[in-house]
């Protein structure tokens, strides 16, 4: 479904991300680990197509993230860490269906959706009120409700569960377990250990920008000789540290 082939990403003379090779299936939960700089909002960023590849190529079911970035974006719903991006002068709905008219929907699909949306998410309440006033949970589900709203194929999340309290993380958790039952391709990033052992079919984990693992936690497990992540993560990334 996503197949990222010798992607190098460069911003001046620093190189952000460095010839990484990856694939995510149709249905797969991939989690992206990697430290603070390691390239994993970069990487998010290329695959969505908001940045170009300073090198290599990513497809997202067989279409190509530059030359035909308008049909992957079809494809691909993206929530970013930390800003939401949300207007805070609008309504949860109003942010949610213009959204909506970005991807070309038509109004009636727009309500429709939202209103599913917002009875899965359990924010019928504050669905007309101002953003503004929302709590950072409340603006995440609506920043979610919005990236789902033209039903992507392909969900890329980063750090969808930082600085949320456990209620409003273990929400989504379970929405990133219910998106592969749905057959959607995900690709997260996180710094929780467990969050990523308990979703993700495999992991990709970054160094500066370089791949350092990329394949099932099993096979992580088998290969280091532990089933403690916390622990390989630090070893395959911390040294000379
Ligand atoms: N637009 C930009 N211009 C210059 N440098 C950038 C730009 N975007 C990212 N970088 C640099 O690229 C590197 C990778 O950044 P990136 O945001 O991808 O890391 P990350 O793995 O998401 O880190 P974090 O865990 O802190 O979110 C960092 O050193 C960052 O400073
Ligand atoms: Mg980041």
């Amino acid at each position: 479904m996503i197949e990222v082939h010798g992607v190098t990403k460069t911003f001046g003379d620093f190189t952000a991300v460095k010839g990484l090779t990856f694939s995510a299936g149709q249905g797969e939960v991939v989690g992206m680990l990697g430290e603070n700089g390691a390239g994993k909002t970069t990487t998010l960023r290329m695959i969505s197509t908001v940045l170009k590849p300073t090198q290599g190529s990513i497809t997202v079911g067989g279409m190509d993230a530059v030359r035909q970035a308008e049909e992957v974006r079809k494809k691909v719903g993206i929530l970013f860490g930390g800003e939401t991006g949300l207007y805070d002068r609008l309504t949860a709905r109003e942010n949610i269906r213009y959204f909506g008219k970005l991807y070309g929907l038509e109004q009636q699909v727009i309500a429709a959706r939202t209103e599913s949306l917002a009875k899965r998410f359990d924010m019928t309440r504050y669905l007309d009120k101002r953003v503004g006033g929302f709590s950072k949970g409340m603006k995440q589900k609506v920043a979610i409700a919005r990236s789902l709203i033209h039903d992507p194929s392909v969900v890329l999340f980063d750090e969808p569960t930082s600085g949320l309290d456990i209620t409003s993380a273990n929400v989504i958790r379970q929405l990133l377990g219910e998106f592969k039952q749905e057959g959607r391709t995900v690709i997260f990033s996180s710094h929780i250990m467990s969050e990523v052992e308990r979703l993700c079919d495999r992991v990709v984990i970054l160094h500066r920008g370089e791949l350092q693992y990329n394949g099932t936690l099993d096979a992580l497990y088998e290969q280091s000789g532990s089933n403690d992540l916390d622990r390989i993560f630090m070893e395959m990334v911390g040294e000379g540290q």
